[in-house]
């Protein structure tokens, strides 16, 4: 599935699950596996595709990020405007004309919750097999885990830990943080996805898979025992899956530390990161337009935050939603 861009009249829709929902027996039920697809991801879906036509009646909110912006794009730089308005933080402030956050808060809590639990619920439900695909212990997902929490049972239970102790209802993430070149793993609470946890707004962490720890999730057959629901959800994690997500994410990071080391080079070297010439060769900004006239025209955005806003959406940015299987 190509990913849309939120410019244009999106409308999302419920992703086919690639397996049967009482496939995943005994681990997590089938009557569970229905509810929650055809009704919980269903709503945030719906509610989200809402939220979305309310937001493009005011054209500057998605106009500022140009025309390419994505529903992951628009939920992170979300989170950064969560961050920055936080008292005492130090996180870079929104730009005021991407400022969805300060014109529409009530939009934004929209699409923060059911962008999230739209994005989330792809991810819970792509990462789950009843294949037993389980994990290849040479491979390189299993040897990343292996280098950074001791042992692959040393990890599942971290991750089991850090689930149990989501407070209410949440998610528990595996992510790759490209800049640092490390495995992370994140909670967050609600359907926030991971930019949202504390200290990692502006990671550009990618989510290798995600366990959803809503009671929605699991009561029906595991009642308020939460960790009984963990320790069958790893008999049904698609490692085959995590492992082509880590190989995409470690790519990811290659990438960006090439941009981020050409862009040292070009400053070092005193040249213009834009047009790559020492002195610098860009055309001149244009005189900002008289208030009457329309203030958010796309051709009025300078190319090269175009085209950064385009490199940051093609190059840097996992795919939301995930590919879908063949
Ligand atoms: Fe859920």
């Amino acid at each position: 599935m190509d990913r849309p861009a939120l410019s244009h009249s999106t409308t999302f829709a419920l992703p086919q699950l690639p397996y049967g929902y009482d496939e995943l027996e005994p681990y997590v039920d089938g009557e569970t596996m229905r509810i929650h697809h055809t009704r919980h991801h269903q709503a945030y879906t719906d509610n989200l595709n809402k939220a979305l036509v309310e937001l493009r009646k005011d054209s500057s909110c998605l106009e500022a990020f140009g025309k390419d912006v994505s529903l992951e794009m628009l939920l992170r730089q979300l989170a950064r405007e969560s961050h920055s308005s936080s008292p005492g933080s130090e996180e870079p402030s929104a730009t005021p004309a991407s400022s969805i956050c300060a014109k529409h808060p009530d939009l934004a809590k929209k699409i923060r919750n059911y962008g999230g639990g739209y994005v989330n619920h792809i991810y819970y439900f792509e990462n789950m097999s009843p294949g037993k695909l389980l994990l290849d212990t040479h491979s390189p997902v299993a040897k990343a885990l292996e280098d950074q929490f001791g042992g692959i049972d040393d990890f599942k239970r971290e991750f089991t830990q850090a689930a149990l102790d989501v407070f209410g209802s949440g998610w528990a993430f595996l992510v790759w943080m490209p800049h640092d070149e490390k495995l992370a793993i994140v909670t967050t609470a609600n359907q926030d996805v991971p930019e949202f946890a504390p200290g990692i707004a502006g990671s550009d962490a990618i989510v290798l898979f995600a366990l959803d720890v809503w009671e929605h999730a699991y009561f029906a057959r595991y009642y308020d025992m939460r960790k009984s629901y963990i320790e069958s959800w790893w008999n049904v994690v698609n490692w085959s899956d995590v492992g082509n997500r880590f190989l995409k994410a470690r790519s990811c990071s290659h990438d960006m530390k090439q941009k981020r080391q050409m862009e040292e080079r070009q400053k070092q070297q005193g040249q213009c990161q834009q047009c790559g010439e020492s002195p610098c060769n860009c055309p001149e900004p244009q005189q900002s337009q008289p208030q009457s006239q329309p203030q958010s025209q796309p051709q009025s955005q300078p190319q090269s935050q175009q085209q950064s806003q385009q490199q940051f959406s093609q190059q840097q940015q996992p795919q939301y939603p995930p590919q879908q299987r063949q």
